[in-house]
């Protein structure tokens, strides 16, 4: 057995390949350590829940979108005039950035007939590839935006003339500026009109190139060759640096981020890296080497894992530069998930710019070896790096040694740096982890922003988006993370493509396939009382005392009086005069049931019921039912009294619990009307005196509560209340949940009209033990073990039983199962693990319920619900060998197979490889 890991490999320095005694064996090995630490990742690994749940239809939020338009995944927010321009396909918008509900201008960008038809005659197809996707869109100047599309696989630039919003008419050639492919990862910056790109430059795809175009000079452009790219998707550029003001004459510098295929790691199959990659800005390529080339073009690792797991997040997807006053201030964010899509887990990384700096500035390079024949590896290069170091932007120093520009860089720098772009030392998340990980989500977007508290701290307020529409918004608080809330952004659930912040109109922009939303970047006014706004831990939320309101700080013209606590302290808040006398009296007939409703919206909080003032503890009477409502059922006279809802809500970072009153009751009795109808009367008193011996029965039958109860209350409810007794008969038998009480009654005794009851509609259990009728309770019994047997058979038969219960379905429909009775055997494992894990999970919440059990917060949770645990892929073994999530179109490039372990070194650009 092989011990070791590849997180080890890929974060120790100095043993940079995987030994390789054999490499099928190896690879299986590493495999496995893989599959185990997912599997330990998903269920002990560290991950936070949002505190508060946001669904579409809850929030008014702004929406564009054209019918026939989709693909609104380019957004550019323009400094200086009120317009958010929007790139889908076949067309440019311009919108109101305060609204964009509010359409100023679009103009239409078509593919004429002759490219559409070379397009198709190529094998593309004319619905959907054969389009023009605009996937540029840069601010040259005041008057014009630089766009660029796809244009059936031919893509084109052109300027857009802002004052009529119109195309120039003369589309240059987009050739590695833009993809061709417009399902293929890119990037763009535009940096003192120059266009920075990371892209691929030809029809196929498989020639990724780090290009800078510009009118006045020729393309600056990367090496052909795998060392330089690997097979990249790029997620992000940005120029860093101070303007060329630094003290030392250093250029800016323009920074990419992309995934590629690993050269340095031996693996069974791609093993996929996150990479960090720089170029300076004033670079012009080298006299004789490196002609028309980057002289600059440095990459390395970007580390984004939990080395106490030893987990690694090896694919990242989006990120953002949040820049301070000085560039050494600089933070960089990332989204990363693992290239192991099936974990379920996201996480995000920060680092610290004069870390990167240092990395390429400082950092060992390595250098290709070659072992044997034909086998090459990388390994440090321990020789002498020549003078100026390789890479190096021109500075004051090399200005005194006569090398004013790259052109005069000599030979030997440039062999060497176009022979070692890979830096040794890797890039180090700031804290050496994630600063965040969320389980059962996949994070896409990233935008971040800083916020000064009223505790005159500096927080970032990191907004995530993820791949089924949803946003997530984290602050980190003395190194804990907290998630203030899930917002269900987009109407559907599909990727959000593109996020904007603008902190001008403190507003969050998100492109997807089907439109653009604008979303505020606070929803203090939704949090009430004081405790809820200062227990949400939102920066930019306080309680406003004066106004009773929770406001957004920005809003606020004095901060003074504003009560905010970032820890969650919410015993600052003013105390809240018990408010008994606004408690809402409910009058209920003797023996019918009430039901008694309760919001709230923290999913950190739990829901107690109180009875005059002593928690309920009783089950078979109370339900929990809705949103933490309660269900009383069969009220008797002793049921009467105040009924209080609490919310107990643990703040960590406070290390208190802080309870509050969500809702409060006074239980009565609907004493009957003066002259009483004769049967009327009789029930009453039977049912006060004849309490004892009712409850008695109820003791003996004991099934009464608890087999109601799944039908009363959705499965998860019965988890997450105290009060209620463990349910005898597993909930997820029964069938789908009715909330209301009256539905559940017998149908044969119910009254014509479930609607509008008669006046002596009664609960039927009251009705039967009012009669004594030990038939019927023996008939109630018969009836229940009726169901109970349906469910088990049904259930079995749906395999969601474990394994005995499979044998016995196998042997019972096995026959025409058993050619796949190997692929059987080896799924029986993984259900009866899967089993396992649910019968945990159940025992755990039931102990310690974290969540309550919101509508919104189901909703949302039914997003995040699809992890690992809950569906155990039996074909685990195939995982690896697949890309991860938008990199498919690497998947289908046709020629690079072959080209992989084969050095290109010298290739250049064409349109076909040449290998
Ligand atoms: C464009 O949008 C359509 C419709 O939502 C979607 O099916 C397609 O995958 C999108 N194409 C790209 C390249 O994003
Ligand atoms: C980055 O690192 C430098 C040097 O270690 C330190 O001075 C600076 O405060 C760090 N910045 C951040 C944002 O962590
Ligand atoms: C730089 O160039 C100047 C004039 O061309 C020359 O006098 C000087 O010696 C050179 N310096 C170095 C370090 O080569
Ligand atoms: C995340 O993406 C992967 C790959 O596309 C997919 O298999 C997985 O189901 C997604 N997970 C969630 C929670 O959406
Ligand atoms: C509440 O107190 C009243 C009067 O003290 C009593 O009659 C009633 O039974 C109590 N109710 C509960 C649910 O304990
Ligand atoms: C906070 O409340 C929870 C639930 O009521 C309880 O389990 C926990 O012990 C309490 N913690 C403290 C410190 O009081």
């Amino acid at each position: 057995m092989h011990q070791y890991s590849l997180a080890d490999a890929m974060t120790e320095k100095g043993n940079f390949t995987l030994p390789k005694p054999s490499e099928s064996n190896m690879g299986f090995g590493v495999l496995g350590v893989f599959l185990g630490l997912l599997l330990e990742v998903s269920t002990h690994g560290p991950h936070a829940v949002p505190r508060t749940s946001w669904r579409h239809q809850d929030l008014d939020l702004m929406e564009f979108s054209e019918p026939e338009i989709f693909n609104y995944s380019t957004l550019l927010l323009s400094e200086k005039r009120d317009a958010l321009y929007v790139g889908a396909r076949e067309a440019v918008f311009e919108l109101s950035k305060k609204n964009v509900t509010v359409k100023y201008n679009k103009a239409q960008w078509t593919v004429a007939e002759k490219p559409m038809m070379m397009c198709t005659q190529k094998g593309k197809s004319k619905e959907r590839d054969c389009l023009n996707y605009i996937r540029v869109l840069q601010v040259v100047d005041d008057e014009r935006l630089y766009v660029c599309g796809t244009h059936a696989f031919q893509p084109q630039c052109d300027y857009l003339k802002l004052a009529d919003f119109s195309l120039d008419g003369r589309p240059e050639d987009g050739r590695g500026k833009c993809s061709f492919d417009p399902s293929q990862s890119f990037t763009t910056v535009m940096v003192d009109g120059e266009l920075y790109s990371g892209t691929a430059y030809n029809f196929l795809g498989s020639e990724p190139i780090i290009s800078r175009y510009s009118p006045s000079q020729s393309l600056l452009r990367t090496e052909y060759s795998t060392s330089w790219l690997n097979e990249p998707s790029f997620v992000f550029a940005d120029v860093i640096g101070d303007g060329g003001n630094r003290v030392d004459g250093e250029d800016d510098k323009i920074y990419y981020f992309f995934t590629e295929v690993s050269v340095e790691y031996e693996f069974f199959g791609k093993l996929l890296i996150p990479r960090v990659a720089r170029v300076c800005k004033g670079d012009l390529g080298g006299q004789r080497t490196l002609q028309k080339k980057w002289t600059s073009f440095l990459k390395a690792k970007l580390v984004c894992s939990m080395p106490e797991l030893n987990f690694v997040f090896n694919v990242v997807h989006d990120v953002f530069i949040l820049k301070g006053a000085d560039w050494r201030d600089t933070v960089i964010y990332g989204v990363f998930t693992s290239q192991w899509g099936n974990v379920g887990l996201s996480a995000v990384c920060a680092y610290n710019m004069t870390a990167v700096e240092e990395v390429f500035s400082k950092g060992k390079f390595m250098q290709k070896a070659t072992v044997g024949h034909s086998h090459t590896k990388w390994v440090r290069d321990n020789g002498v790096t020549p003078s100026p170091r390789p890479g190096a932007c021109i500075n004051n120093l090399m200005r005194r040694q006569n090398i004013s520009s790259s052109l005069h860089l000599p030979d030997k720098t440039l062999q060497f740096v176009k022979d070692h772009p890979l830096l040794e030392d890797p890039v180090l998340p700031i804290g050496n982890g994630p600063r965040l990980i969320t389980k059962d989500v996949n994070y896409t977007q990233i935008v971040v922003e800083r916020v000064r508290a009223l505790d005159g701290n500096i927080y970032d307020v990191i907004f995530t988006g993820t791949d089924k529409g949803v946003l997530h918004k984290s602050v980190v608080y003395e190194g804990d993370v907290h998630i203030v809330e899930e917002i269900q952004l987009l109407k559907n659930s599909e990727s959000i493509k593109n996020l904007l912040l603008s902190s001008e109109t403190r507003s969050l922009y998100a492109g997807s396939d089907s439109g653009v939303v604008q979303s505020p970047t606070a929803f203090c006014g939704r949090y009430a009382p004081c405790a809820d706004c200062v227990l949400s831990r939102d920066p930019y939320c306080a309680w406003d005392p004066q106004a009773a309101a929770c406001v957004n700080i920005f809003d606020a013209l004095s901060q003074s009086e504003l009560i905010q606590s970032l820890n969650g302290d919410a015993s600052k808040c003013p105390t809240v005069v018990s408010p008994s006398q606004n408690f809402r009296r409910v009058a209920v007939k003797p023996g019918s049931s009430a039901e008694l409703p309760c919001l709230g919206h923290s999913n950190l909080a739990q829901v107690m019921w109180k009875a005059n003032d002593s928690a309920l503890t009783e089950a078979s009477r109370f339900h929990l039912i809705g949103e933490n409502g309660l269900l009383i059922y069969s009220v008797a006279p002793e049921d009467q009294g105040r009924y209080e809802c609490w919310s107990v809500e643990w703040a960590p970072a406070a290390g208190k619990n802080f309870s509050r009153l969500l809702a409060g009751y006074v239980l009565a009795l609907d004493l009957p009307p003066p002259p009483p109808p004769p049967r009327q009367a009789t029930f009453a008193a039977e049912a006060g005196e004849g309490r004892p011996s009712v409850r008695a029965a109820k003791s003996n039958g004991e099934t009464d509560g608890a087999l109601l109860t799944p039908g009363l209350a959705p499965p998860s409810f019965t988890a997450a209340v105290r009060l209620t007794s463990p349910p005898q008969t597993d909930s997820s038998l029964t069938p789908p949940p009715s909330s209301s009480t009256t539905k559940f009654q017998p149908k044969q005794r119910l009254p014509p009209s479930a609607d509008a009851p008669p006046p002596e509609s009664r609960d039927p259990a009251a009705e039967y033990l009012q009669h004594n009728n030990s038939t019927a309770l023996l008939f109630l019994f018969l009836l229940f073990f009726l169901l109970f047997l349906a469910a088990l058979a049904y259930n079995c038969y749906m395999q969601y039983l474990p394994a005995p219960c499979l044998r016995l379905r196998a042997a019972l429909l096995g026959s025409h199962k058993s050619a796949n009775q190997a692929t059987y055997l080896a799924c029986e494992a993984g259900l009866m693990e899967s089993a396992a894990v649910g019968v945990g999970e159940k025992i755990h919440m039931t102990e310690a319920p974290t969540r309550n059990g919101g509508q919104a917060a189901q909703s949302l949770r039914a997003l995040r619900d699809t992890g690992y645990e809950t569906e155990p892929e039996c074909g685990n073994g195939q995982i690896p060998s697949r890309p991860p999530a938008g990199d498919s179109p690497s998947q289908e490039k046709p020629f690079d197979v072959d080209c992989e372990f084969q050095p290109i070194e010298f290739a250049d650009a064409d349109e076909t490889p040449s290998c």
